[in-house]
């Protein structure tokens, strides 16, 4: 039976990956900081263990390890829960720092911390670590410096331990725009119901495990479904 780990998923693409994995039959172990929520989207599934806490908590990310470990392995890593930082998004000469660190702290520390923990379980799986990105990460949008750079310095780390982990395979995944609570708080004055739903990219990320292309960054968009022929 094989085992993930998956941040953030009481909602949006956590979620989306949580319940689509739980169909094929994986053991899970997720959270997201508030317990209700996350207690009505793992309602009903088996062999999901929902721990609620917040990622940038070291005991949290401590009893995420230890419920891995009484699993007896560990496949695949989805780090996935995110901070987008205030909204509006500020511009970088205002940017307030304590509000960046936080940022960082929970899409860049919290991330590497949980690999940490994590990384002999996967390697003894020949497992795969997925870190979520964004296309902030290597577009320059105005506002976006906070988020944008916490995600590239993400990816960098993917990178890396891409090269120092050879028996892993580590993924950054850019999932497009999804209609979730994190877009809508980036573009609070919009209405962002023409944007995709975030099962289309779970879909795309269950791709990009099943055909398991070499370490590296991979958009949903270069993982979409083939064309049915007419
Ligand atoms: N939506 C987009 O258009 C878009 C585009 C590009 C990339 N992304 C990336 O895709 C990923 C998923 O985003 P999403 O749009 O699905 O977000 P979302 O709908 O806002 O869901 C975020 C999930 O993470 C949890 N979470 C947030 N902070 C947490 C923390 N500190 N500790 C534990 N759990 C935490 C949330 O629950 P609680 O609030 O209860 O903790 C929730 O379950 C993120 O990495 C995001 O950066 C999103």
């Amino acid at each position: 039976m094989p085992t993930a780990v998956i941040t953030g998923a009481s909602r949006g693409l956590g979620r989306a990956t949580a319940l689509a994995l739980a169909a094929r039959g994986w053991s899970l172990v997720v959270d997201a900081r508030r317990p209700d929520v996350l207690a009505g989207a793992t309602a009903g599934l088996t062999g999901v263990t929902a721990i609620p806490g917040d990622v940038t908590d070291p005991a949290h990310r401590a009893q995420l390890a230890e419920a891995a470990s009484r699993t007896g392995r560990l496949d695949l890593l989805v780090n996935n829960a995110s901070c987008l930082g205030p909204s509006p998004q500020p511009e970088l000469r205002s940017y307030p720092l304590a509000e960046l660190s936080q940022v960082y702290q929970t899409n860049v520390f919290a991330p590497l911390a949980l690999i940490q923990l994590l990384a002999g379980s996967l390697a003894a799986a020949h497992g795969t670590i997925v870190n979520v990105s964004s296309d902030a990460a290597v577009d320059a949008y105005p506002g976006w410096g906070g988020y944008g750079s916490a995600k590239a310095a993400l990816d960098q780390v993917t990178a890396v331990l891409a090269a120092e982990l050879p028996a892993l395979r580590c993924y950054a995944f850019d999932p497009g725009d999804m209609r979730t609570d994190l877009h809508q708080l980036a573009f609070p004055d919009q209405d962002i119901s023409d944007r995709p739903e975030p099962e289309e990219a779970a879909r795309a990320l269950l791709r990009l495990l099943v055909q398991g292309p070499p370490s590296g960054r991979y958009r949903a968009s270069d993982l979409a479904e083939p064309a049915v022929a007419q």
